[in-house]
């Protein structure tokens, strides 16, 4: 891979330094290893928006997949649905959600097919983009709402970082943003011109009376926004911070989950991404209130390494490895994650 696609690929906002957090508080936290219990028993099922899958993992939406290898989006899906784990589809994805859909959906081993919106200016692309992805098959929208303006990219800047012709997102082709409008003297061009385009709570409750699919807010940081995720209709929220991408110095995930978790109280799933990157942080994820975790970049790796199989292999460790740490936590399912854990003010030290 050139060192400007690494760039975009790996780096995060400004100082990165919520990126390096996200990976260092999950190993921060604390296993307490529990021995000789009966495990013969033992399973990772879960249940997901009204079903049960296999185990709790799901690849998260990122996009321009076929930046890291030709076969992108279709690589990563067919991967994803060999393994067991779930497909999150970006809205800006290098590969039509028809064809992801059309590789997939037939394997009855596969996870959930979720497609990521991206709430668009205009309501009448929105409407296109959610009638795609019904008629599709996809069980779900995650709508990522941590984004409305792009991080500070410094580390993908000063690399150069431009997309090759060969790699757009296709689901918005015809539809490149309008050119800004001229500003007053004194106008900021964020807030007189690109955030007026911006979606609000009003745009969730509207989205949710012009689809059947249920709606995952993606972007949850704090326990009010959780609850207001609530009241405006949502059917689940992901914690997440972008990966570090968007907000820098925004606390880790692992330090966001446990309060909204607390604050939905069960009544809402609650998911979360940033930095998993072993089996051990998948059981503290659950064991802090999550039902599922998504995991974005080393997926990636896998990808541009060797394909579907490498995404295949990332996928498989994660699981092994999640076995494993049940095994020696003495943790039966994972609803009883928690007790795998962890008065949490203990810290491990430096690793
Ligand atoms: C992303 N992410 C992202 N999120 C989203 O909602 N829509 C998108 O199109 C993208 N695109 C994207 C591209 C790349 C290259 C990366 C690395 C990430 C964020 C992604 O869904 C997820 O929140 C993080 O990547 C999770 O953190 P880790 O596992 O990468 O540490
Ligand atoms: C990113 C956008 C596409 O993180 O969400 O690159």
């Amino acid at each position: 891979m050139d060192a400007a696609t690494w760039a975009y690929f790996n780096g995060g906002a400004a100082d990165e330094i919520t990126l390096r957090a996200n990976v260092a508080a999950w190993q921060q936290i604390p296993l307490y290893p529990r021995v000789l219990r009966p495990m013969h028993e033992a399973h990772t099922r879960v249940t997901l928006l009204g079903r049960t899958w296999s185990h709790p993992v799901l690849v998260a939406p990122m996009a321009y997949q076929c930046l890291a290898h030709p076969h992108g989006e279709q690589a990563t899906a067919l991967a994803a649905a060999a393994m067991g784990a779930g497909m999150v589809l970006s809205t800006q994805s290098s590969t039509s959600m028809e064809d992801v859909a059309r590789l997939t959906l037939a394997d009855n081993g596969r996870g959930p097919l979720w497609f990521q919106l991206y709430l668009q200016g205009d309501r009448a692309l929105t409407c296109e983009l959610v009638r795609r992805a019904e008629d599709a098959g996809y069980e779900a929208l995650v709508v990522t709402v941590d984004a409305p303006v792009q991080g500070a990219r410094n580390r993908e800047r000063r690399a150069g970082f431009q997309l090759p012709s060969h790699v757009r997102a296709v689901h918005l082709d015809g539809h490149e943003p309008p050119s800004p409008a001229a500003l007053l003297p004194g106008q900021s061009a964020l807030f007189d011109a690109h955030l007026k385009h911006t979606p609000t709570w009003n745009d969730i409750e509207w989205l949710r009376c012009v689809t059947r699919l249920p709606i995952v807010l993606k972007g949850i940081g704090h326990p009010d926004d959780a609850l207001q995720a609530h009241r405006s209709g949502a059917a689940g929220v992901i914690v997440s911070n972008h990966g570090g991408r968007v907000l820098d110095t925004t606390p880790p995930s692992a330090a966001l989950l446990p309060a909204v978790a607390q604050a939905l109280q069960g009544d809402l799933p609650v998911l979360v991404d940033g930095g998993i990157r072993r089996g051990t942080d998948i059981l503290k994820a659950l064991g802090l209130g999550a039902c599922a975790v998504m995991v974005g970049r080393p997926v990636l790796h896998g990808l541009a390494n060797a394909g579907a199989v490498g995404v295949a292999h990332v996928l498989r460790l994660l699981r092994d490895e999640l076995e494993m740490t049940m095994a020696l936590t003495g943790c039966t399912s994972l609803s009883s994650a928690h007790e795998s854990l962890v008065v949490p003010s203990v810290h491990i030290g430096q690793t």
